[in-house]
Parts: C-alpha cells; structure tokens; sequence
C-alpha cells in the first residue's frame, strides 16, 4: 500500500447522479486537493442536471467507461442499491478507493464480496454514515467517552415517518432493486449512531418484526409517486436487539404509520451515570441534545449548545484523510457490512417469527 502524493489532486468519479450523487459531488469539491472529473448515470436528463451546475470534465452514460479510465483515484457510488455491489467491485478491480453510499448493499453475501475485493486489491472501501458527523452526534460522543454516562446498558433507536415513503412505486419500493424498505433505508443509518455512540459492541441476536400495511394500499408517498409501480417492502420494522454486555438496543422506523412523527429521528441512551436523547424533528439541528444527570442530589438536565456539523462533508472529508494516511487495511467496509448483517438478521427474524443469532462475519473476513 502507497499513500498517494499529497501534491497530487485526489481525482474523483460520480456514479449515479441523483440526490445521493449530488450530494457527493458538493462534498468532494469543496475539499483542498480533491477534484471531481467525471460522473456517469444512463439517464441524459441527470447528466445533463449536473453538467449545468458544476464542471465536470468527462459525463458517461455507463458506469462500466467510468471505472475503468486511468485518470481516476476514486470513485463514489450513489446509485440505487441493486448497484453497490457490481459498481463497487468492478471500480476496485481497476484499482479505485470506493466510498458507497449506504446501505453497503442488499444482502451479507453482496456487502462480503465487496469487502473482499477492497482487501485482494488494497484500497480503501467506505460506507456513508453521514448522520453520525452530527454536531449534536460529536458532542455526545465525546460526553459518553469521557464516562459522562457511566455504563450504558440499555438504548432506543428510532426513525419515524408519517408519509415518507421515497419513490413509491420506484426503486426504492421494489424488492429486488432495494433489498427492504424502512429497516434498509433508514435503519442502517439509526443504527450507526446507536452503535457508534455505544463504541461497536458485538452484536448477539435479534427479534424483529416488519409490517406493510400503508404502502400496500398506494398510500404514504411523499408526492413523488410514479404511476402503477410495485410496493413489495415494509412500511414499518420494530427490533429487539441484543449486544455484548448485556446491552440492549431497541430499534424503530417506519416510511409510514399513522403516528405523530413527521420526518424525525433520534437515539436514548440510558447509563449508570447518566442518560441521553438526540431528538432530531425534520432534520432540526439546534436544540436537538439533552443530556440528563444529577446536579445536587436531584435530578437535572443539560441543553448543549451544538454546532449544526458536516454530514457527507465530513464523510468525504474522513474518506480523503485514511486515503492520504496509506494505513488503508482497518478500511474496508467492515462497519458497512456489519449494520447490513444485523438488517438481514432483522428481516429473517420478522420472517421466521423468532430470534435469530449473529456471529460477526465482517469479523472473520
Ligand atoms: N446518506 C444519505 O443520507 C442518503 C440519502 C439518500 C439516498 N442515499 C443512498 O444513495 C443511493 C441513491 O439514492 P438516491 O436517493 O440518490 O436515488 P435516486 O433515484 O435519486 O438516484 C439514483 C441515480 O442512479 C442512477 N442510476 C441508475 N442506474 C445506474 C447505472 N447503471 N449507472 C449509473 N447510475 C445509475 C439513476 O438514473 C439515478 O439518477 C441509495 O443507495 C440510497 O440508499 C443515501
């Protein structure tokens, strides 16, 4: 493994042009030493989108042409999720460090493959968690790892829609494309910041149940619907989850449920010491962080004044920083394919009506 020369501009491509596209093109341009220099989607409309609003020097129609040019030293992929895994494999093949956007992909076997080829060609291979780069998320962070919170031993997860269904009757509804629904979507990215805000314990087994009751009707959409499309994933998944320690991790999202969340997520934390919640409404970012404790003997709560933070930027920024550093072998999707592991145990669980065990796999790779 080399590090690249930090003279050098890191050079990027784009797969896949949509929001998650975008986002990563704004990400990766407003880093020092990174340059984005191609992008590629089927779709000219979305070429033709990004071409107006940023220079990008070579637009393909096939991601195939993008991986395989010579000038590049990334490549992002923000395609639909059916894709992560081919454009993933075929991009470090060629010899590119990847940063996926999550989930790592559909299914275990797919996001094993992926670390796989990370590991036989020696590149760097990162999933986006960008929700964990939160101001509110940092702050709490370093309050828990000070032992602001003492041992914690049990956490609540949650991501609640009323009607936020994405594309209903798109890809994102369609099994086969997306691999699952709420739980894939939004539960990979709840359970990173539970995850990461308890420090990675081993996950020990789970209990899950799914639902598909709003969807199936062609209700929940988000206004973007399409005409006639599938809805074959669930609307609403619950998850009793066990972890090392003892810990436990209760787990709830929905893209709709009649309920009184609009678009807000957010994580509790309860410790020996102390206790947190992140309650996060509409993406708010201020105000979102209280921390309780005891002051003088009687219970007491703090309202820390947080920044708003980076998101993708500081994803991207993550991302360039471990490819400079050339210390690339901790690298290689293992967080990504972990949070995919407990997702599909979540869904076999919910099929088998029962608790399933995990052994960690991305550990063994
Ligand atoms: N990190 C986040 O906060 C976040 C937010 C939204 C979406 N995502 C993830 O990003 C990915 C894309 O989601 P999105 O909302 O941008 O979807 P989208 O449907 O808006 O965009 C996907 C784009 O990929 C293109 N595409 C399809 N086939 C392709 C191919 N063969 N080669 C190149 N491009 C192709 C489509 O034409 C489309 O423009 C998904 O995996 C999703 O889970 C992440």
């Amino acid at each position: 493994m080399t590090a690249p020369d930090s003279q050098q501009p890191l050079r990027v491509g784009v797969v896949g042009l949509g929001w998650a596209g975008e986002t990563a093109i704004k990400a990766f341009t407003g880093l020092p030493g990174v340059e984005v220099i191609a992008a590629a989607d089927p779709r000219p409309e979305q070429r033709e989108k990004i071409s107006k609003n940023y220079e990008i020097a070579h637009l393909h129609a096939e991601y195939e042409e993008l991986v395989a040019r010579d000038d590049l030293d990334i490549v992002s992929v923000a395609t639909p999720t059916f894709l992560h895994a081919p454009v993933t494999i075929a991009a470090l093949e060629h010899g590119k460090h990847v940063l996926c956007e999550k989930p790592i992909a559909r299914s275990v076997a797919e996001g094993e493959a992926m670390v796989k080829a990370a590991i036989d060609h020696q590149r760097v291979l990162q999933v986006v968690f960008n929700h964990r780069r939160r101001g509110d998320v940092q702050v709490l962070k370093a309050y828990i790892d000070q032992g602001g919170l003492g041992r914690i031993y049990h956490a609540k997860a949650m991501w609640m829609r009323r009607s936020g269904i994405p594309q209903l009757g798109g890809w994102f509804t369609t099994r086969e494309m997306a691999g699952g629904g709420p739980l894939i979507d939004l539960g990979v990215h709840i359970l990173d910041m539970g995850l990461y805000l308890l420090n990675e314990p081993e996950v020990v087994a789970v209990s899950a149940a799914t639902y598909a009751e709003i969807g199936t009707q062609g209700r929940g959409g988000r206004g973007d619907q399409l005409a006639g499309g599938a809805f074959e994933v669930e609307d609403l998944a619950t998850a009793f989850i066990r972890l090392s320690n003892g810990i436990t991790l209760q787990l709830e999202v929905s893209w709709a449920v009649y309920g009184k969340h609009g678009d807000d997520f957010g994580v509790a934390l309860f410790g020996t010491d102390g206790g947190a919640e992140i309650d996060v409404v509409r993406y708010s970012w201020q105000d979102t962080l209280r921390i309780f404790t005891d002051t003088g003997g009687v219970p007491a709560e703090i309202r820390p004044q947080v920044v708003r933070g980076e998101g993708h930027a500081g994803v991207a920024r993550e991302f360039i920083d471990v490819i400079r550093s050339g210390n690339w072998a901790d690298h290689v999707g293992r967080e990504g394919l972990r949070r995919t592991q407990i997702v599909e145990a979540c869904y076999q669980s919910a099929q088998q009506g029962r608790e399933v065990a995990l052994v960690d796999r991305a550990g063994q790779l």
